[in-house]
């Protein structure tokens, strides 16, 4: 194992680099796999959970290659190119290659097996199935975790009202649809990231889509890149995130973060840390691929208690143990609720950031659907688990900052799943973080 080792209380500044979009990378492999000739996809994320989704796609028999520094190629094989002999995938533990391939595969002519890590075998995937079987697919979970397996072969349109608010779900529903007979309607109960349903227009598919409802009318019979087969990934605002609160958090602090995506199903959280007090700014500066993109610049100032609930929570799922951290330095009652989808993601992330932030002299108490924090909390350094989950060990990481002495986070090795760099990123901004290998 390795462990993150943090000393607290230096003042993060200047300007920091993420890496490509984690839920746009992983879209843009398997929309350019279904695309007719080839895609250039430029700065996809290099992280683990994408390499899992392109391992996959290339076992499906997708050629994909480095076509130099800044790209990958991507040889499209068409709408329905993905059938064949039966296969089976390991989806390591990324919970976005299992979903959207369920999705992807069930259109396709083909049995398939999608098997998890010991992690993504403890969360849902009945979410997914039930509405794909809705739709004529032969799929099913064990017992609704996985593996999830099936044979694709003809789906029809269907209207689905979605019980959870899951950008997700919603997607593996239109990769199915993209190969269904008739309209697929897919409704939110809030809004969600709508990379797939930007993408999908993008390449010329005909999709019509607002707020709260997804229209596609299949079967589809081509996909395409425009501007010769370009596709560019904005900067991963979930990613940059952890360096902008690290940046809101700890005094004196100012980061800058450029060529990030802004897609308004993924601000929630600088919404927050301006709603806290922090000192936001925002400059869009272009349309890239579809997606809004810019520059964010955060700095430190006294933060104030925040209520997040409702339609906020989807818009910032991936932030909330954030807002936790945050919320140990802020003047109030910080709460969160609505959000127990946080009990499925990698870890249980209430019960995770409960746990750490304790440890480090936080006053937090768990609900079934959030958390409540008391701030301002004097945090200091601890030793503290990473519950093999990547944003509650950057999460800690984030709070050992902002801590007195030396805090460290186990489960280092994690990190790179979402944002490889992160620590060198740290060190740039003149952060005091090291990682250590522990036997
Ligand atoms: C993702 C959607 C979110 C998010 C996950 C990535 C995506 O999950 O938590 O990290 O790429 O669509 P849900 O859609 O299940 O909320």
């Amino acid at each position: 194992m390795s462990v993150l080792v943090v000393r607290g209380g230096r003042a993060l500044r200047g300007s920091a680099v993420v890496p490509g979009d984690k839920s746009i990378s992983h879209r843009a492999l398997m929309l350019a796999a279904l695309a007719d000739g080839p895609t250039r996809i430029e700065r996809l994320s290099g992280c683990r959970d994408v390499s899992r989704t392109r391992a996959c796609l290339e076992r499906l028999g997708v050629p994909i290659r480095r076509a130099d520094t800044e790209a990958v190629e991507v040889r499209g094989l068409g709408p329905r190119g993905l059938s064949g002999p039966p296969v089976a995938l390991d989806c390591g533990d990324s919970g976005t290659t299992m979903r959207l391939l369920a999705g992807l595969l069930a259109g396709q002519e083909r049995t398939f097996t999608l098997r998890g890590g010991p992690g993504l075998c403890r969360r849902p995937m009945e979410r997914v199935v039930g509405p794909l079987r809705t739709m004529g697919a032969d799929v099913r979970t064990a017992a609704g975790r996985p593996p999830v397996s099936g044979r694709g072969g003809q789906l029809a349109g269907v209207t689905v009202d979605l019980e959870l608010a899951s950008a997700q779900v919603g997607s593996a529903l239109l990769l199915a649809g993209l190969n269904a007979r008739g309209v697929t309607v897919v409704r939110y109960p809030a809004p969600v990231r709508d990379h797939t349903e930007r993408m999908l227009a993008h390449m010329g598919v005909d999709v019509q889509w607002s707020a709260l409802e997804t229209r596609l009318a299949g079967p589809v019979q081509r996909l395409a890149a425009p501007h010769g087969g370009v596709m560019a990934v904005p900067g991963d605002v979930s990613a940059a995130a952890f360096l902008l609160a690290a940046a809101a958090a700890v005094p004196g602090s100012e980061v800058e973060v450029a060529g990030l995506g802004l897609n308004p199903g993924r601000t929630g959280a600088l919404e927050v840390l301006a709603r806290m007090g922090a000192r936001v700014e925002v400059r869009l500066s272009a349309t890239v691929a579809g997606e809004p993109v810019g520059r964010v610049t955060v700095g430190a100032d006294q933060l104030r208690s925040v209520d997040v609930a409702g339609s906020l929570v989807p818009r910032l799922v991936d932030e909330l143990p954030l807002v936790a951290v945050l919320g140990s330095r802020a003047v109030g009652r910080t709460s969160v609720r609505g959000a127990s989808e946080l009990r499925v993601k990698e870890s249980d992330r209430v019960a995770a950031m409960v746990e750490g932030l304790r440890r480090m002299g936080a006053t937090i108490t768990s609900r079934p659907d959030g958390f409540d924090v008391d701030g301002p909390c004097e945090l200091r350094g601890a030793r503290v688990s990473g519950w093999q989950d990547h944003r509650v060990v950057m999460a800690l990481a984030v709070a050992g900052l902002a801590a007195e002495g030396e805090t460290v986070v186990e489960d280092a090795e994690r990190v790179a799943d979402s944002f490889p760099g992160f620590v060198e990123a740290l060190v740039s901004l003149g952060g005091q973080v090291t990682v250590r290998d522990e036997v």
